[in-house]
This record gives structure tokens, sequence and C-alpha cells, in this order.
């Protein structure tokens, strides 16, 4: 990879890959907020241009009000095999109500839907190890109408990345570009990995 067109090319693939396969390397970057804190997210969409990425979540749970708080996040994201590394960082934003989050919903399978209907937020304090998913829905496929109560606390996360760092290792020492996004696209330079 000798052009800097190709890196992003690469990285949009990589990213593409991640949304199609459940077994991508990339399908579970990490996402991190600014108040320092980390976790794992499947990534649900990468549009064209990398010009969004987006996920969902609990709108109770605690990276929500951060991110509302202060707009931003970072992904981080790597293919071991590959021995590529992907650090994107932008604008994020929360939508809980309105059509992308509408049709991220209708879109979702139901074993996914049934994550919502846990009676406690995530990160909320339970008396016992579980779930707190409510006890006649355990070990079942509960049914569409069932999980639509559900709709109220799902939410979808938006990152808008405006900064890209790319690296490869290999056995020469590696590749690293970094680009931020200007009025035309994307903008980078090759720097020591
Ligand atoms: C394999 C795996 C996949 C996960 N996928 C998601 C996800 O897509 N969305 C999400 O909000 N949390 C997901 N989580 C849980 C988060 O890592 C995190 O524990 C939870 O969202 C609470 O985060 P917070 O306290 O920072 O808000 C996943 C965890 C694992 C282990």
């Amino acid at each position: 990879m000798n052009r800097l067109e190709d890196i992003i090319a690469d990285a949009q693939a990589r990213l593409d890959a991640a949304v199609a396969d459940r077994h991508a390397a990339m399908h579970s970057p990490v996402v991190g907020t600014p108040d320092g804190e980390m976790r794992i997210m499947v990534l649900r969409a990468a549009a064209p241009g990398l010009n969004a990425l987006r996920f969902h979540t609990d709108a109770r749970s605690p990276k929500v009000a951060t991110i509302a708080r202060y707009g931003r996040a970072s992904v981080l994201a790597h293919d071991p095999a590959a021995r590529v590394q992907l650090r994107l960082a932008g604008l994020a934003r929360i939508e809980q109500h309105g059509a992308l989050a509408d049709a991220a919903w209708d879109a979702a399978a139901v074993f996914s839907r049934r994550c919502y209907l846990a009676t406690h937020g995530p990160g909320a304090a339970l008396a016992e190890p579980g779930s707190a998913l409510p006890a006649d829905l355990l070990g079942r496929r509960p049914t569409h109408e069932e999980t639509e109560a559900a709709r109220d606390v799902f939410a979808v996360l938006v990152v808008e990345p405006d900064t890209l760092d790319w690296l490869r290792l290999d056995a020469q020492g590696g590749v690293r570009a970094r680009f931020e996004r200007g009025e035309q696209g994307w903008v980078g330079n090759w720097v020591a990995p």
C-alpha cells in the first residue's frame, strides 16, 4: 500500500467487513469517551467515506450521558492476524428517537431487542448475579411483540470520525498514516510507526 487513498480504502473495507461478519476481527471495537472510560461495542454500520460509524446501546447506560455531555468519542479496532490497528475519533451523538433509531430497532433481531427488556439499566446494582431480564424471558426466544416495550430504552450512537490513525506492523517495521477530515475529505500523511 503505497498511496494514502489506499489506506482510507483499506480502513473502510475492514470496517465494512466488520459490520457484515460477526466473526470479522473488527466486529467489536473499543469505544472510548472523554471521561476516560472504554467499552466494547458491536459495530453496526460504517457509512461510505468513513463519514459515520453506528452502534446500538441502552439509553440507560452511563456512556449515553457522557456522550451527550462531551459530544465526542473514539473508536479503536484491531485485526490481530493482519496486525492492523485503526484509531478513529470524532463527533458523537445519541439518537434515541427519530428515523435512524426507529429503522435500527425495526431491523434488530429479537434476541438483540430482548437485551433492552432488562429491568435495570447497565451498571445498576443487583442483589444477585444475573442479566436483569424478567425471569419469564430467560431461555426462550421472545416474540417480536414482547420486545416492543424495550424500544423506549434503545438508542443509536453515531460517531462521525474527523481523525483516523492507521497502523500495520510487519517484519520491516510497519507502516503508519494519520488523517484528518478536511473540506475536501480525508487529508493524510505518513508517520513513523
Ligand atoms: C462482546 C461484547 C459486545 C458488546 N456489545 C455492546 C454493544 O453493541 N452496545 C453496548 O452498548 N454495549 C455492548 N457491550 C457492553 C459494553 O462493553 C458495556 O459493558 C456496557 O455498554 C456498559 O457501558 P458503559 O457503562 O460505559 O455505559 C458489549 C460487551 C461485550 C463483551
